[in-house]
């Protein structure tokens, strides 16, 4: 059932926005914890990566109640001034995103839990419990279990890839056309304090 809570708003509820800006903070972090961690020796990228798994899993929880979320509350209608492949254009950003907001943990939790490195290092939920491996590639035997890390590794890669090149950039150029170009405050229904589109 979808509850229309958004009639006549022109902009997010602040619940949406909430979301928006946690996991939006966070995926960036984590690229640049991984790219950080990239170009340092392996002992001391160990701690940056063991952040960019924690952070990661938030992502995902997060993503799964953001998507709840999304699916029960209508967002607010875009503006109409939009032209058909501008609306056909942020709709597949938006979904592509919420593809990847989830791909990109699960294809880091298949990756890492298909190493025996993880029974070494759990991945540590803020000191409070560890996030668990996954049973089924945890248990493969050795040859298997390698073939299926360089797998998922390729996958994870190719996600980013098509986040940071991809989505990210059509994302925010849109947002800053609309809100600089075509002068409708389309950054307005995502930040709190700028002005409302009309
Ligand atoms: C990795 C970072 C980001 C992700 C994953 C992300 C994701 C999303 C998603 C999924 C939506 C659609 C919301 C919905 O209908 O459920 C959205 C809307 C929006 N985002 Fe982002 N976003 C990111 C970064 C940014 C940044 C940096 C800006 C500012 C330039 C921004 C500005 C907006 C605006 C203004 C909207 C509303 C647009 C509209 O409804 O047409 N986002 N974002
Ligand atoms: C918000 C979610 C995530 C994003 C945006 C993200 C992004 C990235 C990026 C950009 C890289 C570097 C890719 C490259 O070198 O080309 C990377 C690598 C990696 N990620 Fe993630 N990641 C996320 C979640 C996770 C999670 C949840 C885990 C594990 C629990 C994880 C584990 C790893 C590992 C181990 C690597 C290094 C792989 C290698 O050996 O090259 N990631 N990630």
């Amino acid at each position: 059932m979808s509850t229309d809570l958004s009639a006549g708003r022109s902009r997010y509820s602040a619940v949406a926005m909430t979301f928006h800006w946690m996991i939006a903070a966070l995926i960036i972090t984590n690229v640049a914890l991984a790219w950080t961690a990239n170009a340092l020796p392996r002992q001391d990228a160990a701690g940056l990566m063991a952040w960019h798994k924690t952070f990661g899993v938030t992502v995902l929880l997060l993503s799964l109640g953001r998507l709840a979320w999304r699916l029960s509350h209508k967002p607010p209608p875009f503006n109409p001034h939009m032209k058909a492949w501008e609306r056909w254009l942020a709709h597949t950003v938006h979904w592509g995103f919420y593809v990847l907001m989830i791909g990109m943990p699960l294809t880091g939790w298949a990756l890492v839990s298909a190493s025996p490195l993880i029974k070494v290092y759990p991945i540590d939920m803020y000191g409070l419990f560890h996030w668990p491996a996954l049973g089924p590639l945890a248990n493969l035997p050795p040859a298997e279990m390698k073939a299926a890390h360089e797998t998922w590794k390729e996958v994870h890669h190719l996600l980013a890839k098509i986040l940071v090149y991809g989505l990210i950039p059509l994302h925010i150029l849109g947002a800053l056309k609309h809100q600089f170009l075509d002068k409708d405050n389309e950054l307005g229904r995502m930040i709190p304090f700028l002005k409302a589109p009309n």
